[in-house]
């Protein structure tokens, strides 16, 4: 079966052995299957099958420049497909499995598919926390190719449901493993030479990442676009989204934080580690809901605060 996506149209099935088994077979196929993550679901396939990797970009609707991250279960996989220094083996060793991702170079005889790296010699690798990913990696043994579950441009899915919804007629096989506990994507570091830089803000703070390698990542940008998929408009809903509300306006439904309380807080406690796991449930809920409008509370910008804000600018940025 050669790329074609034998689809069950987006059924979500409980995560168990016999789903498990069924996945791999269907990834072994050259099928698609969406799976959780610890961050958020992704949208799986072999990554040294073109054809399969083809059928990712076909159902997102992804445009072909914007590279994949492949998922490897530990350290010997990340090194068959790319070149660690010590500096990336020592963000691994800390941080793996974790959300992470590590753009690295490729390794010599790498046997990714060419489009999962859409032209590039570097390839970003990650190795995930969420037991169903775990065992899909460990019961297929394939690296897989696992973009977020949702139409390109969208908002993440970090439910079965989001994903059903996002995808539609062409969702593929979803695990349902509940909801996603990190709900926000992997922080991507770059690694050269002796310095790094953070390509996407996420999980994993910067102050976490300066405490590992005991320095900070160099603020150095090369002027091309390092995270091809970084675009300005991401992570959209389909209604205009207004920041920094402190109340809602008759006609927006208003997503709060801390004493900002709105239609949905995010976190009266103002914990901004809950806050990143309800974020992309909550604009699914706003997009769904019978206001035309969207406001969101004010977010401090430290810490995983970063990654929030990083979100929502792009999720308020038009396309
Ligand atoms: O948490 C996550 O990382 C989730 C889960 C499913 O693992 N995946 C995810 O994938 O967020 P995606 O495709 O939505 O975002 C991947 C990002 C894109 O911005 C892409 O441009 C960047 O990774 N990327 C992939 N390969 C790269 C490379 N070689 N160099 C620079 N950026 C790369
Ligand atoms: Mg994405």
């Amino acid at each position: 079966m050669s790329g074609s996506n034998d689809h069950i149209g987006g059924e979500a099935r409980r995560y168990g052995k016999a789903t498990i088994g069924e996945a791999a077979a269907r990834l072994h196929a050259g099928g698609l299957v969406a799976v959780p993550t610890e961050t958020v679901y992704g949208l799986a396939a072999d990554s040294t099958n073109a054809s399969a990797v083809a059928e990712i970009y076909r159902t997102k609707g992804r445009p072909d420049f914007n590279p994949l991250i492949v998922h490897v279960p530990d350290m010997v996989a990340a090194r068959r497909l790319g070149r660690l220094n010590d500096l990336a083996a020592c963000f691994a060793e800390a941080l793996w499995p974790g959300p992470l991702t590590l753009v690295v170079p490729k390794s010599e005889d790498c046997p990714v598919a060419a489009a999962v790296t859409a032209g590039l010699d570097t390839i970003a690798l990650r190795c995930p926390a969420h037991p169903v990913m775990r065992e899909l990696l460990e019961v297929s043994g394939l690296f897989l190719a696992a973009p977020s579950a949702n139409r390109s441009g969208g908002i993440s899915p970090t439910t079965a449901d989001h994903v059903a919804r996002s995808l539609g007629e062409k969702a593929p096989m979803i695990l349902d493993g509940g909801p996603c506990t990190q709900g926000i994507e992997s922080t991507i570091v770059a690694i050269a030479d002796d310095h790094y830089r953070i390509l996407r803000p996420g999980p994993v703070t910067e102050a976490r990442l300066t405490e590992i390698v005991g320095k900070p990542p160099s603020g150095e940008t090369s002027g091309k676009i390092e995270a091809p998929g970084q675009m300005s408009s991401h992570y959209a809903p389909s209604k205009p989204l207004r920041l920094n509300a402190l109340s809602a306006m008759t006609d927006e439904y208003l997503i709060g934080f801390g004493p900002v309380s709105g239609d949905r807080n995010l976190s009266p406690d103002a914990d901004l580690a809950e806050a990143a796991s309800y974020l992309f449930a909550a604009l699914h809920y706003a997009d769904g809901s019978g206001k035309p409008r969207i406001a969101v509370a004010p977010i401090p910008g430290e810490g995983i605060g970063i990654a929030l804000n990083d979100r929502l600018i792009r999720a308020a940025t038009p396309a």
